[in-house]
């Protein structure tokens, strides 16, 4: 065997039983904490204050094992049906706007989920394949923030929140959809009870949009804050931001040449909703997980909770998120913008 053979064999081995320790450090963590009612498998977990999916709290610790953040890579986090989808397009399409034309586009040929990788799912083993992204790399998450491996956090993260009512109409459809066969389907009720005693994946809601709004009063050139309804009635506003945010401001001669609007209008709901691959689509999450890429664009409005709340499901959740958020400055819900 060669020197390099052997030194690759064994740093495999190594890798190995490393992989094979967080396995069963996960096996343990599962059956010591406490579980609740999941949305699309039958349990979810609460780690660390958090109700997550049980491979998601394996991913967390294989990302706190073995993820290397570089300085240049850009964040986008978000509870689930915030906007990910949308902001994956804006980042993605800002950040890559020399390389590719406006009428020939690779957002027309693949799913805005296809941009970049999605760390909760695909940690290992294509960690590897991370080093090989070109620089500034782009990953998205959807764990608080209290969850990340600290070189994480100190990287720059673009956060989008939205409306907490229509996070949980737009979170039970797209896990009714994805809920498992072997149980019986969850009423919006159910849904919506558990949304508020914040048992969802990666919930409580509030404490997660908490974990980063109060790191971006600390270190606001670190985070940047979005809302979903902001982006909704400003778009053009909110993406020159996020390109500055970035290290990519527009330039005079962009401004002038519409590149703004361009961009917008490439990742707008109805430009994105209509392409023949968002419609009959699959994304491959990591090795198990494929998603159709329909199921990422329902209606994209904003107040749809409105044809599936009623007016005392909707003082509730007011009233819950008013408590949680007092005193900390975010408003969210119907007075945000
Ligand atoms: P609705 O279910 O309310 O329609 P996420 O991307 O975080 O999974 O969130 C999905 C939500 O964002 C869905 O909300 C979806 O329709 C909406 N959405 C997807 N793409 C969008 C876009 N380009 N512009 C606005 N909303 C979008």
């Amino acid at each position: 065997m060669s020197i390099s053979t052997y030194l690759t064999t064994t740093l495999e081995s190594k890798q190995d039983a490393d992989y094979n320790k967080i396995c069963e450090e996960h096996k343990h963590l599962i059956e010591a904490v406490p579980k609740g009612n999941g949305w699309s498998v039958q349990h979810l977990y609460n780690y660390n204050g958090f109700w997550l999916h049980p491979n998601s709290i394996k991913n967390n610790l294989l990302l706190h094992a073995y993820f290397k953040s570089q300085p240049t890579d850009i964040f986008l986090a978000s509870f689930m049906k915030a906007g990910t989808t949308w902001l994956k397009a804006l980042m993605f399409s800002t950040i890559n706007r020399h390389r590719y034309s406006f009428s020939d586009h690779p957002l027309h040929h693949h799913g805005p989920h296809a941009s970049f990788p999605y760390i909760d799912i695909e940690t290992y083993p294509a960690i590897s394949d991370f080093t090989h992204l070109p620089a500034p790399r782009m990953f998205a998450t959807h764990y608080p923030r209290t969850l990340l491996p600290p070189c994480i956090t100190s990287c720059k993260i673009v956060y989008v929140c939205r409306d907490p009512k229509d996070v949980l109409v737009s979170k039970w459809h797209f896990m009714s959809n994805h809920r498992s066969k072997d149980l019986p389907p969850l009423s919006l009720d159910e849904a919506f009870e558990l949304f508020c005693q914040g048992i969802s994946d990666y919930g409580p809601f509030w404490e997660h949009v908490l974990s980063y709004w109060r790191a971006s009063l600390e270190t606001p050139d670190k985070i940047l804050f979005l809302k979903y309804e902001e982006m909704k009635k400003q778009p053009e506003v909110v993406l020159r931001k996020l390109a500055v945010f970035m290290g990519k401001p527009f330039t005079a001669e962009e401004l002038e040449k519409s590149v703004v609007e361009k961009i917008v209008e490439l990742c707008s709901f109805e430009t994105l909703s209509n392409l023949e691959v968002n419609k009959k689509g699959v994304q491959k999450f990591g090795k198990f997980l494929e998603v159709e890429n329909r199921h990422y664009f329902r209606k994209g409005e904003i107040g749809d909770w409105k044809n599936h709340l009623s007016e005392e499901m909707k003082q509730r959740i007011d009233g819950i998120t008013n408590e949680k958020l007092k005193g900390s400055g975010l408003i969210l819900g119907v007075n945000s913008t």
